[in-house]
């Protein structure tokens, strides 16, 4: 389904992208509280990501999430960059699942490359171009919408609940594919050639502000992981009924690369 998203919905994102991080629960899943009116339900943290499981995790200055793409190039989300040109205003860390590590590599951009075309509704992607290399390893990108389903791996330094504060460790949650037809109920303004959504119906685990720009991921055929989504948006975080939506890399992986290539 296409069309703009509502208004309140495009409001909620823009209050995600200035907002902090945020990664939603794990595996325990806690029963849903009855919250009070107007209050999120309560969101349990992911669970921590052990030292040197996601290597090619970037936490960038702004408060997102990115990847490695190479290791020069962060792929992040086009709403969390003001533009494309020559950037030294953000600053990358990597190398740590504890951001206050004194092992933490910290390496400066030089440009941004927002998706061009981007405007606050779909091709939520954008790469930042790093004034030197970072030696860890890269996240692949899905070519082909052929891993867009089963289970996927989320993580950032995103808030561990709704309204919560951003994380010092890197968290980490597992989420269920979503299919377009399902999350469009939750969001008339879903882009399904350019969103993927993933997420469960009762809701408890999800990625949340802060962790935007961060990827969600799986195994491929030859058991690496590959990339098929960006965090890009959702009603609230871990709401029941309202999956994450991410950008759709498989639909963007021609364009993402052929971008990297001007850098
Ligand atoms: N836009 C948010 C950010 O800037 C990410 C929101 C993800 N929300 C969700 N329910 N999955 O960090």
């Amino acid at each position: 389904m296409k069309g703009r998203p509502l208004k309140l919905l495009s409001a909620l994102k823009r209050t995600a992208v200035v907002g902090a991080v945020m990664l939603a629960a794990a595996a325990t899943l806690q029963p849903v509280a009855t919250a009070a009116a107007g209050a999120a339900p309560p969101v349990v943290g992911g669970t921590r990501a052990a030292q040197g499981e996601f290597p090619f995790m970037v936490r960038l200055s702004m408060g997102c999430g990115g990847s490695l793409l190479t290791q020069q190039i962060v792929l992040t989300a086009a709403h969390c960059v003001n533009g494309s040109g020559n950037n030294t205003s953000i600053t990358a860390t990597a190398g740590v699942v504890d951001l206050q590590s004194t092992s933490a590599i910290k390496v400066k951009s030089t440009k941004v490359l927002q998706a061009p075309g981007y405007n606050g509704t779909g091709k939520d992607w954008a790469l930042i171009k790093l004034a030197s290399p970072i030696n860890r390893a890269t996240l692949n990108i899905a070519d082909t919408n052929a891993y867009d389903s089963g289970t996927f791996t989320v993580a950032g330094w995103g808030s561990a609940r709704e309204g919560g504060a951003q994380q010092r460790y890197l968290l980490k949650a597992q989420v269920p594919f979503v299919s377009d037809a399902s999350c469009g109920q939750s969001y008339p303004g879903l882009v399904d050639e350019e969103e993927i959504c993933a997420g469960y119906t009762q809701g408890g685990v999800d990625t949340c502000q802060g962790d935007s720009g961060g990827p969600m991921f799986r195994r491929d055929n030859n058991n690496e992981w590959i990339q098929v989504g960006i965090v890009s948006w959702g009603q609230g975080c871990a709401r029941p009924n309202y999956p994450g939506v991410y950008a759709e890399v498989s639909h963007f992986a021609a364009d993402i690369r052929a971008a990297a290539a001007t850098l």
